[in-house]
């Protein structure tokens, strides 16, 4: 079974996806790390997303053990993520990737966290979620995950970078961010993450006894 989970940032796609994959006993994919990962050796090797050449290069390069890097959850990282995201190439490189995970992911099935799993990964995936939530909440929740590891934040710009990168996410060519038209819409603005987890299980079991 393939549980996709789709969402912009912060919207706690990441929190309810984990703790899927723990309850349900399945693989969990974290796909954002990958474009992370990317744009971290972009970053290092100091050229610019707009060289699709040199950045297609930089993903040729990325390997397992790059997935593990702290740096991958910064901010910085995740901007330049949703960047080098719009490259065509990156994507199939990225893809054939994620692809070969979900359909044979380690434990008994697949939770694969995202933007695209529902819509181009994973289209037939048994179970769809797109989790969002309103901006200034997802702002909040990234000012206080910062404060909490000891970065500082201002509210105001960290609003303004996501509201930047959801708009580079949603209006890119291809693989755009959009709910898949049979995904469960899970909007998180006013639930806290036990409440979504517990709606999730309950979306898939009956996908699962519907399948039966
Ligand atoms: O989920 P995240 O914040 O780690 O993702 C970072 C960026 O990577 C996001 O802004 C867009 C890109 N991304 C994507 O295009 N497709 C995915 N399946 C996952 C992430």
């Amino acid at each position: 079974m393939i549980v996709a989970v789709d969402g912009p940032a912060a919207a706690g796609k990441g929190t309810l996806a984990c703790r899927l994959a723990e309850r349900l006993g399945f693989s969990y994919m974290d796909t954002g790390l990958l474009y992370r990962a990317v744009a971290l050796a972009v970053l290092r090797r100091g050229v610019s997303p707009r060289n699709g050449e040199a950045v297609v290069d930089a993903a040729h390069g990325v390997h397992a053990a790059a997935l593990a890097d702290p740096m991958l959850r910064s901010e910085v990282v995740g901007q330049m993520a949703s960047q080098v995201a719009v490259i065509p190439a990156v994507r199939a490189i990225l893809l054939s990737c994620q692809r070969r995970f979900a359909s044979c992911p380690p434990k008994g099935g697949a939770v694969m966290d995202g933007r695209d799993i529902g819509t181009v990964v994973c289209p037939h995936a048994e179970c769809k979620f797109f989790v969002t939530a309103n901006l200034a909440v997802r702002a909040r929740r990234r000012v206080n995950e910062l404060r909490e590891r000891g970065m500082s934040a201002i509210e105001s710009q960290v609003l303004a970078k996501m509201h930047e990168r959801d708009q580079r996410d949603q209006e890119r060519v291809i693989a755009l961010l959009r709910p898949a038209e049979d995904a469960f819409i899970l909007d998180t603005s006013e639930m806290n993450p036990d409440v979504a987890l517990s709606i999730a299980l309950t979306y898939v079991a009956q996908k699962v006894a519907a399948s039966i």
